[in-house]
């Protein structure tokens, strides 16, 4: 059994940067046609940065003539001007920038406090058409309601600015995924792999699993059910892949103050197909979960965002394969070696991606 559908695109990636970058980056090129990626770590905050941080990905990439297309984002901060914003849209490849709450997430210490501040660089963004990318948590809520609680500076934001498309990145919501099948046609939200698959439970309730511990974190079964639902038989073409792989060190994860984050590039589309054709799915036939599986992985973003359609495949086989326990790469001139352990380490998955 086997499925091919358009080229994927992942439209929320942490590259990061150096030997990590080479490690990595090389795990989304084998799958995806473009990739959005994130400006936290390291920190973007201009066109000019931009620039430079892509001639970067390009040079790590491991087949630099083929098509793999980084996209790329700024990260707002109260030092951004509408100037900056005016610039960077300018540059080869820049199509958002993010907005993090300040403290939200790693890399977030210069964020925004309050959104209201950002009018004229919002007013800057929407007569540029760059697209405002949101990691939506309030961060001095409890940590399971910072997503629902941020809605309402979202709802702001919508209001204000009607003609500049918004991304929520990575929902993980019920109530998320409500707010934008509500909204207008500039909202869309990403949802990444990992969060059509865990819940709390698989965080905290047996045992503390350091590699599924990612901000927002997993939530109840209720919201992960809303989550497949919306993707998988949902009517709303304004939710799309967004992988959210955010590498770490193997031992800045395993530590008393773990980070967060999710290696998930290796393994997504395999999780993707899982959930998209897993058994439990009476109602549709196999060729309508396929076709569910392209508009949310291939589809839906690329058209959000003004994108053509990527022009080749990927097959998904029904071939079990084993997850490396590890991704390392030897450290440059002598240094010590980059370990990172991907999510579903170790496990067997059904689906592999047979051809890309
Ligand atoms: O879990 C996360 N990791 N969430 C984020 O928002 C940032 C990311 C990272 O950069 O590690
Ligand atoms: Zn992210």
């Amino acid at each position: 059994l086997e499925f091919t559908i358009r080229k994927p695109d992942d439209f929320h990636v942490h590259f990061r940067d150096g030997e990590m970058m080479r490690l990595v980056v090389p795990e989304t090129e084998r799958h995806f046609g473009r990739a959005l990626v994130m400006p936290n770590v390291p920190a973007i905050e201009d066109g000019r940065q931009a620039d430079d941080y892509r001639a970067r990905i390009l040079d790590s990439l491991t087949s630099p003539d083929g098509d793999f297309f980084p996209l790329m984002t700024i990260k707002l901060t109260h030092r951004t001007t509408p100037e900056m914003i005016g610039e960077a849209s300018e540059v080869h490849g820049v199509v958002a920038a993010k907005l993090y709450p300040e403290g939200a997430t790693t890399g977030s210490h210069d964020g925004i406090r309050d959104v209201e501040e950002l009018r004229p660089v919002l007013a800057a963004m929407r007569d540029c058409r760059m697209v405002l990318c949101i990691h939506g948590e309030w961060p001095e809520a409890f940590v399971l309601e910072r997503e629902e609680r941020y809605l309402p500076a979202v709802e702001w934001i919508v209001k204000h600015f009607p003609g500049l498309r918004v991304v929520l990145e990575h929902i993980t919501t019920a109530a998320a995924v409500k707010f934008v099948e509500d909204a207008s046609v500039n909202v869309a939200a990403t949802i990444t792999a990992h969060h059509l698959v865990l819940s709390l439970d698989d965080v905290l309730g047996q045992g503390i699993r350091p590699h599924h511990f990612c901000y927002p974190v997993a939530k109840t079964y209720v919201d992960r059910s809303a989550l497949v639902y919306a993707v998988a038989h949902g009517k709303c073409r304004r939710f799309f892949f967004g992988s959210d792989t955010a590498p770490h060190r193997r031992h800045d994860k395993e530590s008393a103050c773990g980070c967060a984050g999710i290696f998930s590039a290796p393994v997504a589309l395999s999780v993707l197909a899982g959930v998209f054709f897993g058994d439990e799915d009476h109602h549709n036939t196999l060729k309508h979960r396929q076709a569910a599986l392209e508009r949310f992985t291939s589809i839906n973003g690329a058209e959000f965002y003004g994108l053509p359609l990527n022009e080749g495949t990927v097959t998904l086989a029904d071939e079990p394969w084993a997850v490396p326990q590890t991704y390392d790469r030897d450290g440059d001139g002598g240094g010590p070696a980059t370990v990172v352990v991907p999510f579903r380490a170790g496990e067997r998955l059904r689906w592999r991606v047979a051809s890309s």
